[in-house]
């Protein structure tokens, strides 16, 4: 790989079958959902069947490019939870945590069941240990009764509630890429917070990562801000415009930096990052300081 992304327009699946090495380092699997949506390039309405038979061809062929202790992402509607986890483990995959994205938006109402607020995201990995796994540590707010601060802030689990969706309103914000009618242009785009944490987590400068449903390009651009390298495969020719603009150019709703105060407590935060990256981090103090009031 010369430059630092590859981007290729086509079907994943061709793709894995050309792509001779094992080198991957970290995946993010962000697959279409199967809703029955109309898309030109691709069938969103596969037969439940036919649809896992493809997530168990890409996840077992990601296994064999990556290479060993390296970690995938998988996100997935919170239904398809068992259809997730039996298809990592029938590809080989060691599952660690099923992460809850709990959307900051409003729930989608249900008529016969609890409204949905989530999306789930299976982290796994070729072999039982990940090769990186960087502890990061954030700072929420604090609850209404808590009597004291947080001083280090605390470590992230594996429900993670402070990320916003890109949603078609107001709080989609500058990030949401759009159309000329001030449409989305793609409806499925991933907010670059969730890239930042799942890249921070899971990768080091230099590494290698790959988004085999690339769609708008959001882990290629976050890759790129970080200074890992990066692959990425999307099947529709709309869509590799838009990733190429964008990273030809970052602009300031893509840009890493204003979230990068939210993991001030993690320690060596410095090192994750490009070399260049101004970071402002907070020396560690003792826990359970009593707050002034
Ligand atoms: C859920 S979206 C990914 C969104 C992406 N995470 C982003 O931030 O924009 C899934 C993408 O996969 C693409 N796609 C569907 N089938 C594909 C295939 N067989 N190979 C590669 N890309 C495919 C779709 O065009 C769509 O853009």
């Amino acid at each position: 790989m010369d430059s630092n992304y590859s981007i290729y327009n086509g079907d994943c699946l061709a793709w894995f079958k050309e792509y001779k090495e094992n080198n991957i380092d970290l995946t993010f699997l962000d697959p279409p959902f199967n809703q029955n949506k109309e898309y030109r390039y691709f069938n969103d309405n596969l037969s439940e069947n036919e649809y896992w038979q493809f997530m168990l061809t890409a996840l077992k062929e990601i296994y064999r490019l990556s290479k060993p202790g390296a970690s995938i992402y998988f996100m997935q509607r919170e239904k398809n939870t068992q259809f997730v986890l039996e298809s990592l483990k029938n590809a080989g995959w060691t599952f660690h945590n099923l992460i809850i994205w709990k959307k900051k938006t409003s729930a989608v109402p249900c008529k016969n069941k609890f409204s949905k607020s989530y999306q789930i995201i299976a982290y796994a990995t070729k072999g039982t240990k990940p090769t990186t796994f960087n502890k990061l540590r954030i700072s929420p707010p604090l609850p209404a009764h808590y009597k004291y601060e947080r001083k280090n802030g605390l470590y992230l689990t594996d429900v993670w509630d402070d990320i916003r969706e890109l949603t078609s309103g107001y709080f989609a914000s500058e990030e949401a890429i759009r159309n000329k009618d001030n449409s989305r242009f793609h409806k499925q785009q991933t907010p670059i917070a969730l890239l930042l944490r799942i890249l921070l987590s899971s990768s080091k400068r230099g590494d290698l990562i790959l988004d085999p449903f690339a769609g708008t390009g959001t882990t290629l651009v976050t890759a790129f801000q970080l200074d890992r390298k990066s692959i990425g495969i999307e099947i529709d020719p709309k869509n590799i415009a838009c990733i190429t603009s964008r990273l030809n150019h970052i602009s300031k709703g893509d840009r890493i930096n204003k979230y990068l105060d939210d993991y001030k407590y993690t320690q060596n935060l410095h090192c994750l990052l490009k070399e260049t990256t101004p970071v402002k981090t907070e020396p560690h103090q003792p826990l359970f300081q009593k707050t002034l009031v």
